[in-house]
């Protein structure tokens, strides 16, 4: 029987419920004995356990139990698998059972806004739906097991740098538009039992006390239902954190704030309903876990690997091949690099797991009986040069068929805690990777990195496998997918830009330690590159496979809509080639009614689909009003304007091969305020006060000959109405054209028309 949490609540002193608002020690909520309330244990993740024992810490200094590492969420993003991030969620979901632990601190859905973001291995895209659809799945995968999820950091958490103080400026449509929707959609599909706040601020106010974000924004325009934990220290003021909508500060040492609560209650500055308020869904949550508490759940170690593996073969990436991929058994094949051996699988900080066992590319072939030869090349932890291994590596590349250059970036090079000062691989493997592709032009290359790398030698090699932190069973996935056993189907769920100064961030990243300032709006990724139409390495959403497939047929189940309608795209996709494999369908939403300030594209729907060579099957996608939508500011909602809207579907975001039209009516009016800057060009924009302008322009030009070219139809004509489109009312004072008292009349006038 459900435990009743308001009675348990009413039975508290006030000092027992100010305790329960902050934790025990690191992992640990704080237990009320004398009303039989457990401590309950929290947990870092998100793709594996990392609970500890003793020695807590939260930069994953300490070990933790033997558990085991899932794929970072830049290699799960990549499967655009909603499927297989839930059944992973739910494998963690039962971990968790096994183990005692009542939340999993993740997912990490903050937006990569630069590649250069230390801790981008943990986030999942540069694009709010796709993290957001991710983010959902795992959610709901995790929570089935009746083990709740701390969606973090929110918000507005991007870089590491001074990321505890940092005061993050962005205009209310970017944080609505790109940063926000990743947690919005988490919410409204899979309702995360907790969110945890970031450290940061947000336009001037820390997130752990800003009642606009916690509670306006997730509660009241969301719906959120669970409870809000600080980030590890991430508190300032506690009191004005409950008002705000703060629930829990983590780690311990909390008796002071406690203090302060019980405090503030009794000096009457803080309303005791509040502090009931956050205790009654901190308990909630505890006691969802507690009575729904599974037992003889096991956690077995070697079957979770194999999952682990299982799940990088979906993720990796293909991202150039000449065909030299798959290897056939018959070719002499060389692996060349230390993470041939030494796989760099997971990133360091809070997620670092301390894994069951590992699985390495060159012990997995060894595994299989393939006769692969190895030369080390350059150490997996450090940039050092060695030319004696650059001078054998060489050498083996031009004794053996193919060579399979196993690089990526040392573990010091990104990790939680610190960004990227750029976005180089170390020296020592560009120029191997460079004389080896000179020596054999059958060169592959296999990467292990966590977020974008430039890749000046990418023209002169045959394959390029994009692994990135693949977890445990990285090794076993990587051999699988070289000899094709699997096919690759992952796709990027970021963009590769040919240099890090290309990025739209670059000119405001880690430029002030006071100040992050977004400057870039919602241009983010791909929103900026296709804005600019500038090349870039590889796009967002692209991947290749070793079949090929086929987009087309797109249909809609209707060619128009309003605000409350949806329609239904679907394109019908064939795999083209002769070996079974899976494709992302994506979906991505453009306006054609010149609307200003609007990305050329945005990503609104993907599906993956497994097809056997020559199979055809139709993927549908819905398109609602939101998809069609930007954030209107002055309306304070998503507002798509009526007109032409395309549907582009394609498998990259450069690669659309599927195009129709949609029309959009809407009921919403953005409003126009009525007062001196109001220009002729709004007001005869809008349809309720058109026919007002057209009239006093029209009995303007009656009476001056400068206003009557304005209404010409001649060349100085169309000059004259595009100079007075941009004319603000208070000017036709200065022409001499109205006096105070006609002004106030024709104001009156137009606001009566729009009904105010
Ligand atoms: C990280 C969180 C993590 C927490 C607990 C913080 O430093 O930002 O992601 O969950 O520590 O380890």
């Amino acid at each position: 029987m459900a435990t009743d949490i308001k009675k348990l609540v009413a039975e508290m002193t006030l000092e027992e419920k100010a305790s329960l608002c902050g934790g025990n020690d690191f992992w640990h909520l704080k237990a009320v004995e004398r009303l039989g309330i457990p401590a309950v244990m929290v947990s870092d993740g998100p793709h594996g356990l990392r609970k500890q024992a003793e020695g807590g810490d939260h930069l994953g200094i300490n070990d933790s139990i033997i558990a085991v590492c899932f794929p970072a969420a830049c290699a799960t993003a990549a499967s655009f698998d909603k499927e297989l991030i839930g059944k992973m969620g739910e494998t963690i979901g039962d971990e968790c059972q096994a183990e005692n632990l009542s939340v999993v601190l993740g997912p990490a859905v903050n937006i990569k806004r630069s590649p250069l973001c230390g801790r981008n291995f943990e986030y999942f895209s540069e694009d709010p739906y796709l993290a957001g659809e991710m983010a959902a799945s795992y959610i709901n995968g995790v929570q089935s097991r009746h083990i709740g999820t701390s969606i973090k950091h929110f918000a507005l958490n991007n870089q590491e740098y001074f990321r505890m103080s940092n005061d993050s400026r962005a205009s209310e449509r970017t944080i609505r538009e790109i940063y926000l929707p990743a947690f919005e959609t988490a919410v409204k599909k899979a309702q995360p039992k907790t969110v945890m706040c970031s450290y940061n601020k947000i336009n001037g106010t820390y997130a752990s006390d800003n009642e606009w974000l916690l509670t306006k924004v997730l509660r009241d325009d969301w719906g959120f239902e669970g409870y809000v934990m600080t980030d590890w220290g991430a508190v300032d003021d506690r009191v004005q954190g409950i008002r705000a909508g703060l629930e829990l500060e983590m780690p311990g040492n909390t008796a002071e704030n406690d203090a302060k609560i019980v405090a503030a209650v009794k000096d009457g500055s803080l309303d005791e309903a509040l502090v009931d308020r956050a205790v009654e869904r901190i308990l909630t949550v505890v006691y969802d876990y507690i009575d729904n508490k599974v037992s003889g759940v096991v956690f077995d170690r070697d079957k979770d690997h194999e999952k682990a593996a299982a799940v990088e073969a979906e993720c990796a990436v293909l991202l150039e091949n000449n065909g030299v991929l798959p290897l056939a058994g018959d070719k002499s094949v060389v692996y060349i690099g230390e993470y041939a051996e030494k796989p760099r699988y997971q990133g360091g900080g809070s997620s670092h797991i301390n894994s069951s066992k590992v699985t390495s590319a060159l012990e997995a072939a060894k595994a299989k009986g393939r006769s692969v030869d190895y030369v080390k090349g350059f150490p997996f932890d450090k940039d050092e040069e060695n030319e004696e291994e650059l001078a054998k590596a060489v050498e083996a590349a031009k004794t053996h068929d193919v060579v399979v250059v196993f690089a990526g970036l040392p573990d010091n090079f990104e990790s939680e805690g610190y960004d990227r000062a750029d976005m180089d691989m170390p020296k020592c493997q560009n120029k191997l990777i460079a004389a080896v592709a000179a020596a054999n032009p059958n060169t592959v290359v296999v990467l292990h990195n966590g977020s974008p790398i430039e890749a000046p030698w990418a023209d002169d090699v045959a394959a390029i496998l994009e692994m990135y932190l693949g977890g445990q069973g990285v090794g076993t996935a990587t051999d699988e997918l070289l000899y094709g056993e699997k096919n690759p189907c992952g796709h990027l769920a970021e963009t590769f830009p040919l240099r890090v100064q290309d990025n739209p961030s670059y000119l405001n990243f880690n430029t002030d330690p006071e100040i992050c300032n977004y400057a870039e709006g919602v241009y983010v990724g791909y929103r900026y590159y296709d804005k600019k139409a500038m090349p870039v390495r590889w796009a967002f959403g692209r991947g290749l496979s070793y079949t090929t497939f086929r987009i087309d047929n797109i249909r809609l189940s209707a060619d128009s809509m309003d605000d409350d309608g949806c329609v239904e795209v679907s394109v019908d996709v064939t795999n083209t080639g002769d070996r079974a494999g899976k494709e992302v369908v994506q979906l991505y939403v453009s306006d054609l009614n010149g609307t200003p300030d609007r990305p050329v594209k945005e990503l609104k729907g993907f599906d993956k689909v497994a097809l056997e060579p020559g199979e055809t099957k139709t993927v549908t996608m819905t398109v609602d009003a939101r998809a069609l939508s930007y954030y209107e500011e002055k309306l304070g909602d998503w507002f798509a304007p009526s007109g032409k809207y395309g549907i582009l579907v394609g498998d990259a975001s450069d690669n659309i091969t599927a195009c129709a039209e949609l029309s959009f009516t809407t009921k919403k009016v953005v409003p126009l305020r009525i007062d001196g800057s109001v220009t002729i060009g709004e007001l005869l924009a809008n349809a309720a006060t058109a026919p007002i302008v057209q009239q006093m322009m029209k009995a303007a030009a009656e009476q001056s000959p400068i206003m009557s070219e304005g209404t010409d139809l001649g060349d100085g004509g169309k000059m004259m109405e595009a100079m007075m489109r941009f004319m603000p009312l208070k000017s036709l004072k200065s022409f001499g054209m109205m006096d105070d008292a006609k002004m106030e009349g024709l104001m009156a006038v137009l606001r009566q028309a729009l009904g105010r």
